[in-house]
């Protein structure tokens, strides 16, 4: 007999099929909603899959900003959201106007915005960059270039530092990786001195120096599947361990900070309010949609136009 869970996915399936919709989502959701997307990404792939999709819909499984991105690269689409309140903590880190003011009392600057910021702070950018391609995109800006970054303190002093650009930083920071502890790292070494450290560059400069690869989800990803070690500490949003799991089933991953912690602390719980059944429901009525003010959305398109090609 079909279980609620198997009825549940049966019904996504026929749901998705009647509205010819594309599922997307990225790495940090539910084990259960990358398993039936159609397709996976960190936050570059996902905007890349969005500017080349045909299908009239897209579910971003995923949070406001992934679905924002995709509505600026395909106005003419329906883009919805299984939870219109998943938020990012690191977007809300960056008000607008603020940031438009910060922006105007630094005449002569590139503006590179991270793509975990609003469309509103988007329509102030020069070029939007992922954690994926920042160090390419700042690296082809020319030499002695005045560079505003934001919002992201963590990655933008990574970045700083791997090119050797002066960049002036937006004072900003994601919740969750900015609250891994350097010291519950070290302390898992101890116990598994093997293991290698994978850390995102959004987490502190302390992680990163200790790291044996930073890089986005992706970069972790591949780095995992290329490399010869069998252990791994992944200093990251701990969903992206069921495609690392999924990709190299020989391997261990070890989730920081130590599950036995008795801490959820390296989840992001906006990443986390998308179910499998808001996922059905936002199909079936066709909302919570994700829509950006056109005006917003016409200034907010080239910078990230500039990614894409830089890309
Ligand atoms: P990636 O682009 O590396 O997938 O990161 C997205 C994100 O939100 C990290 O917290
Ligand atoms: Fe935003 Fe952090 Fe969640 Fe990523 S993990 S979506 S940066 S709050």
């Amino acid at each position: 007999m079909e279980t609620p869970a198997q009825a549940l996915k049966d019904e996504i399936l026929r749901l998705k099929k009647e509205k010819g919709a594309l599922i997307m989502a990225h790495y940090y959701q539910r084990e259960e909603i990358q398993e039936i997307a159609d397709f996976i990404g960190d936050s570059l792939a996902l905007a890349q899959q969005a500017a080349k999709t045909d299908a009239p819909v897209i579910v971003m499984c995923g949070v406001h900003f992934m679905g924002e991105t995709a509505k600026i690269l395909c106005p003419d689409k329906t883009v919805l959201i299984p939870d219109a309140e998943a938020g990012c903590s690191l977007a809300d880190s960056c008000d607008p106007e603020e940031f438009a003011a910060f922006v105007a009392a630094h005449p002569g600057h590139t503006v590179v915005s991270y793509v975990n910021t609003s469309a509103a702070v988007k329509a102030h950018t020069d070029i939007v960059v992922t954690s994926g391609n920042a160090r390419r995109i700042v690296e082809s800006l020319p030499a002695g270039e005045k560079i505003i970054f934001g919002p992201d303190r963590n990655l933008g002093g990574y970045i700083s530092s791997v090119t050797g650009r002066d960049m002036l930083l937006w004072d900003g920071a994601c919740h969750v990786h900015d609250r891994f502890s350097l010291e519950k790292v070290l302390e898992m070494k101890k116990e598994h001195p093997g293991a290698k450290v994978l850390v995102h560059p959004e987490c502190r400069r302390p992680l990163q120096l200790v790291a044996d690869k930073v890089g986005s989800t992706a970069a972790l990803l591949e780095f995992a599947r290329t490399d010869p070690a069998e252990e791994y500490i992944v200093v990251t949003e701990s969903g992206i361990l069921f495609e690392m799991q999924k990709g190299c089933p020989g391997k261990r991953f070890l989730p920081a900070p130590a599950e036995d912690a008795g801490c959820r602390c390296n989840e992001c719980e906006f990443m986390k309010l998308n179910t499998l059944a808001k996922l059905r429901d936002c199909l079936r009525d066709g909302m919570p949609e994700v829509r950006v003010d056109p005006e917003t959305a016409a200034k907010a398109l080239r910078p990230i136009e500039r990614m894409l090609e830089l890309s």
